[in-house]
């Protein structure tokens, strides 16, 4: 894997350069497996969701004999996305000139097409790209030919499992979203740290021991974990007890965030997704197991929204330094954000 010399981070303009970006969607986010969304959005045939993954617009689809599958959302006739939001259809019609398409992606009717001659509805079916789960978790790939979503997955799953939690009985909670004035790495390499914790999340360090010597980082070819053991004399408002003893902060490449929290089964799941150089959206689609009391999941929930609150500050922050020029880099300490060293060596080997 690259290294960049001396411990220095990505150049700085990295963080606003569009031809980044660009570079990003390309040799990135087109070629590798994203979380989308959850089974229970296909569960009945003809249920359909659509995403955004990093600039590439995908739907997923239940077929009518139970198949998953799921298309680059953009009409072949001249490129409107087919669908938005959420539904249960029996065909895919485009809202613009009513090209419609099957469950299976092929094109099915086009008006007008018959006084065309020589018109071929065979090769101007919905592109299919790559689909794959995990438990309730959908993953896409825009690469068709993509290698199973297990590869990249590794001994993700089985550290989950460690920590006593079983996804295929998780109840979806909701989804929570948020818009940040930052890049996507910025916003990533703040997930991949906990050197910042003590300083800008007191509430969040009063539970978990964030010192360096409790506090495990952990590189995984494709992921990163981070282990946060609960304080002996943890005196904040929420109760980390419970089977989870320690809070496990997954980082799948490039842009996945899982998190367990402390305390009864939960589990929070959603990417890092670049709206645009300076701007990054994100959702976390948060779990719990089937027997957890409400008044725990609302402390958790705030817990972690106090969080999320005080990192966008942060993120936002750092932006408005990196963009203004005059500083070329900065520097990394090599321990404590050894998984920002690590993300941004895959990143130069992804852009190589
Ligand atoms: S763009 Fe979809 S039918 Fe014309
Ligand atoms: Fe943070």
């Amino acid at each position: 894997m690259a290294t960049i010399a001396d411990g220095r981070t990505l150049p700085f303009d990295w963080y606003s350069d569009p031809a980044v970006l660009r570079l990003e969607r390309e040799r990135i986010f087109r070629r590798v497996w994203q979380y989308a969304g959850r089974a229970d959005q296909v569960a009945e045939p003809g249920a359909f969701f659509t995403c955004d993954l990093g600039g590439v617009p995908v739907v997923v689809v239940r077929g009518k004999e139970g198949t998953l599958r799921a298309f680059l959302n953009v009409c072949r006739h001249r490129g409107s996305l087919v669908c938005e939001g959420e539904g249960r259809r029996e065909t895919l019609q485009c809202p613009y000139h009513a090209w419609t398409y099957g469950l299976d992606g092929s094109l099915r009717a086009a008006p007008r097409s018959d006084r065309e001659p020589g018109f071929d509805r065979e090769g101007l079916g919905l592109a299919p790209v790559s689909v794959d789960d995990w438990g309730p978790f959908v993953f896409v790939n825009p690469d068709a030919d993509a290698a199973p979503l297990a590869d990249t997955l590794g001994e993700l799953p089985v550290l989950v499992a460690e920590a006593g939690l079983d996804v295929d009985v998780l109840r979806f909670l909701k989804r929570s979203s948020s818009e940040y004035e930052a890049n996507w790495k910025v916003c990533s390499e703040n997930f991949l740290e906990c050197y910042h914790c003590q300083v800008a999340h007191p509430g969040f360090s009063k539970v978990v021991d964030v010192s360096v010597d409790a506090y495990v980082l952990e590189a995984s070819p494709t992921f990163s974990t981070q282990y946060g053991p609960v304080r002996e004399s943890w005196h904040g408002d929420f109760d980390p007890r419970g089977p989870i003893s320690r809070g496990q902060f997954h980082f799948l490449w490039p842009n996945l965030t899982i998190n367990l929290m402390p305390g009864h089964p939960n589990l929070s799941i959603g990417p890092i997704l670049p709206a645009g150089p300076e701007r990054t959206s994100r959702f976390l689609d948060y779990f719990v197991g089937p027997e957890v009391e409400q008044a725990w999941i609302d402390d958790m929930l705030e817990f972690d929204g106090q969080v999320g609150r005080e990192d966008k500050v942060l993120v936002e922050r750092v932006q408005k330094g990196v963009r203004g020029g005059g500083i070329e880099h900065g520097q990394l300490l090599p321990e404590s954000e050894r998984l920002i060293a690590h993300f941004q060596g895959l990143l130069l080997d992804a852009l190589a």
